[in-house]
């Protein structure tokens, strides 16, 4: 299908692009049940991330199931093409020199380390939110525990799908244990000692 098409070289680098923001793209990958609190994480950190200067992007799983992944549903097969289309897509907001913030399951080790190898080293920062099931289960926002319990939801995550823990995430957070201010600032630190994060 990609046997005509030969890419463009592009003029201006990553590097340039972002020496131009004066920070280091990354993803910065959230992996975790449903509720263990990818999202609320994701958009605490953006918004420290912002404050301190930086262009970032969060991509999260249950916005762009209505809009780029829409045609996509929780089949294993539908789940890889979902992670897939997302590694794509941050890769290419790396590319545009920002900080990207992703927030999905992502149940399956061999997609998110297609996306790790989708950009240069260190780039890809794989957070564990390793809440139990348990709490997820107990918290349930959104009530899907309970349909997928009772059988009115199939393949659900923890419940009859799969999901395979991380084993060597960047970071492993647990938001049974600790607070949201603690989760944000043991990720800030990280980013500091990556030099990634600028100084306030
Ligand atoms: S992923 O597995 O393909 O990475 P993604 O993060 O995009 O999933 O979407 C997960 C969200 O879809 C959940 O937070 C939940 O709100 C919703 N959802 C609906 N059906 C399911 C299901 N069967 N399993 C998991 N999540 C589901």
């Amino acid at each position: 299908m990609t046997n005509n098409v030969v890419r463009y070289k592009q003029w201006i680098s990553k590097e340039q692009r972002s020496a131009q923001k004066r920070q280091k793209p990354c993803i910065i990958w959230f992996t975790g049940l449903s509720g263990a609190g990818k999202s609320t994480l994701a958009s605490a950190l953006e918004q420290k991330l912002f404050e301190l200067n930086h262009h970032t992007y969060l991509l999260d799983g249950d916005n762009l199931r209505h809009g780029l992944n829409k045609d996509l549903g929780f089949s294993d097969a539908d789940r890889q093409e979902n992670i897939r289309r997302i590694g794509e897509l941050a890769a290419l907001f790396v590319d545009a020199g920002l900080l990207v913030l992703a927030a999905f399951i992502s149940p399956f080790r061999a997609e998110r380390r297609m996306v790790r190898e989708l950009v240069g080293p260190g780039e890809f920062i794989e957070i564990y939110v390793a809440t139990p099931l348990s709490t997820c289960e107990q918290r349930d926002p959104k009530g899907l525990y309970k349909k997928a319990r009772a059988g009115e939801i199939r393949n659900f995550t923890g419940i009859d799908s799969e999901y395979e823990a991380p084993a060597n995430p960047e970071l492993v957070v647990d938001t049974s244990v600790q607070t949201l201010d603690q989760s944000v600032d043991q990720i800030a630190a990280f980013l500091k000692a990556r030099s990634i994060l600028k100084e306030a």
